[in-house]
């Protein structure tokens, strides 16, 4: 249970508490802590509801307006009690809530799926100039991969929540990257998951070489659509017109 940090209080195992007053107190204490934890998820999930919409609202606005959206998929999660829990210990971090707030920034967290590198960019500049979207950090593992060949675009930011009577700034964790470093990184995933895995060192190092072929295919794939680009014919004023009572047909959403 989470320690009162609030109250300053001391966490006794159970057993020891001297009287059934203590023991009565104590419980109290832990069940508030409960309620607090239950209404801190809600508001990392209504957070996660505030950047999902703003990744919705560019992708609906691509689809009505370009010829081609940046934005293949969105996916939210928010992080299981088990794993806050894990993180925490591993990082003998103290097990309260005010440490989880302070210390965990990926308890809401974000996907964003592009089919592009340079859309990772465009899609990141476009949700940064957002005038209620703070950024706290960013990590480029696409500019400088880890050295197990993983590649993302990683950004903690913090956005206001409002709530019926109060409003709450809120951190999140968006990782962008292409379709084929999303397919690279969920395999990678799974290893650390698995303790047996025959020719580990093998394993490791083959995944490694396929990250780098899959950097390779990413930046030939953008400089073959580039090229592609470059090679359409200008179109007439009439044709862009077209173009774009075409999209009126479009449904919204
Ligand atoms: P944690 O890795 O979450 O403890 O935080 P950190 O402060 O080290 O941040 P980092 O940016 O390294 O990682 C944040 C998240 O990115 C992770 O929780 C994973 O979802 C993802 N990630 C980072 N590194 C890897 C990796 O090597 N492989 C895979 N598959 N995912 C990774
Ligand atoms: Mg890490």
């Amino acid at each position: 249970m989470m320690q009162d940090e609030e109250q300053g209080r001391e966490e006794l195992p159970l057993g020891l508490l001297s009287s059934p007053e203590a023991l009565y107190d104590r419980t109290r204490q832990m069940m508030w802590s409960a309620v607090r934890y239950k209404e801190m998820r809600m508001e990392y999930s209504c957070a996660l509801k505030e950047i999902r919409t703003k990744f919705d609202v560019l992708s609906t606005e691509f689809n009505i307006r370009n010829k081609r959206n940046p934005i293949a998929s969105v996916s939210t999660r928010l992080k299981s009690t088990e794993s806050t829990a894990r993180k925490l210990l591993a990082r003998h971090l103290p097990i309260s809530l005010e440490s989880i707030e302070k210390n965990i920034y990926d308890i809401a967290g974000i996907r964003v799926i592009c089919s592009y590198i340079d859309d990772i960019y465009e899609i990141a500049d476009a949700f940064l100039k957002q005038d209620d979207v703070r950024l706290i950090e960013k990590k480029d593992y696409i500019e400088h991969p880890k050295p197990n060949g993983y590649r993302s675009l990683h950004l903690i930011v913090s956005v206001p929540v409002f709530f019926a009577e109060r409003k709450k700034d809120v951190t999140v964790e968006v990782q962008i990257r292409t379709i084929a470093m999303d397919f690279w990184a969920s395999l990678e995933h799974q290893i650390k998951y698995k303790k047996n895995i025959p020719e580990q060192r093998e394993v490791v190092s083959h995944l490694k070489e396929c990250a780098d072929v899959i950097a390779r295919t990413d930046e030939e794939m953008l400089a073959l659509r580039r090229k592609i680009e470059a090679a359409e014919d200008m179109p007439s004023e009439d044709e862009v017109l077209f173009d774009k009572l075409r999209k009126l047909d479009i449904q919204i959403g």
